[in-house]
């Protein structure tokens, strides 16, 4: 099986989370994040700051940089309405922001998001032209106990099984395994690697190789700069990053190393 498309570029994604804690140091962020990127490298770069930074950052730079797009961290399902404190995709795609992360296992843990709701919130965000990136993993207990592939299997049907296919091309998948998420502990790219022709045999169960072969899939959890390009190595289109996305120096790194 072909695992890797070599001539794709590589996605590079960073998740700020709930940080930084000023407007002030989003911008230094985002400046240091450009000042290191080159257009002739072979990735696209997306960065996901909290929603209040998105506007300032695509608007501050009106000359970005064309691999470098802004990314949400989640969206709601409908496009307005009595919904307090929710943001909808098309505010989203009318600030021409390109992607949102949905699924995140932060939001499935901190706010009881189901596959239910992730899939109406995938289907939204697909349907008013976002890219979401789909992150799909499983806990540690699910690991110890030899659930992992039911685990994703379950998602993977819930979610993309269940999404228009003639859209499909727009979606990416992250693979998080939660355990390895700000943990330190990052997923051996051996394990990740099986993981991925996983995921990559459940999607060619319900979808045809043209659409599958479409589909970026990221690994995503503890991703560094020094362990970043072993899950390029192992076939994967591209990384989820977190904590190592608050250092510039760092994603910059990231960044070169994958798209060589
Ligand atoms: P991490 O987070 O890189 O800090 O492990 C990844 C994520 O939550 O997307």
């Amino acid at each position: 099986m072909v695992i890797n498309n070599k001539m794709a570029k590589k996605l590079l994604v960073a998740n700020w989370k709930m940080n930084p804690d000023t407007v002030d140091s989003a911008d230094h962020l985002f400046d240091a994040v450009l000042k290191g990127i080159n257009e002739d490298l072979n990735a696209e770069v997306v960065i996901c700051p909290p929603f209040i930074y998105l506007e300032r950052l695509k608007s501050k730079n009106k000359k970005l940089k064309k691999n470098v797009n802004l990314g949400a961290q989640d969206c709601f399902w409908e496009e307005k309405g009595a919904f307090t404190g929710e943001i909808s995709p098309t505010m989203l795609k009318n600030i021409r922001c390109h992607y949102v992360i949905l699924g995140h296992s932060e939001r499935r843990d901190f706010f009881a998001e189901t596959d239910e709701m992730i899939l109406q919130k995938t289907k939204k965000a697909l349907q008013v032209g976002l890219k979401p990136i789909l992150c799909i993993g499983e806990k540690g207990e699910e690991k110890e106990s030899g659930e992992t592939f039911d685990v994703l299997k379950n998602q993977i049907q819930n979610v993309v099984g269940k999404l228009p296919k003639y859209q499909l091309a727009n979606l990416s998948i992250a693979y998080e395994p939660i355990w390895a998420i700000g943990t330190g502990e990052n997923c051996p790219a051996n394990e990740a690697m099986t993981v991925l022709m996983f995921i990559k045999k459940e999607l060619l169960k319900i979808l045809s190789k043209n659409i599958v072969d479409r589909i970026m899939i990221l690994y995503g959890g503890s991703v560094n700069s020094k362990n970043a390009k072993c899950y390029i190595d192992a076939g994967f289109d591209g990384l989820l990053v977190g904590g190592a996305s608050l250092k510039p120096g760092d994603f910059v790194e990231m960044i070169k190393t994958c798209s060589n």
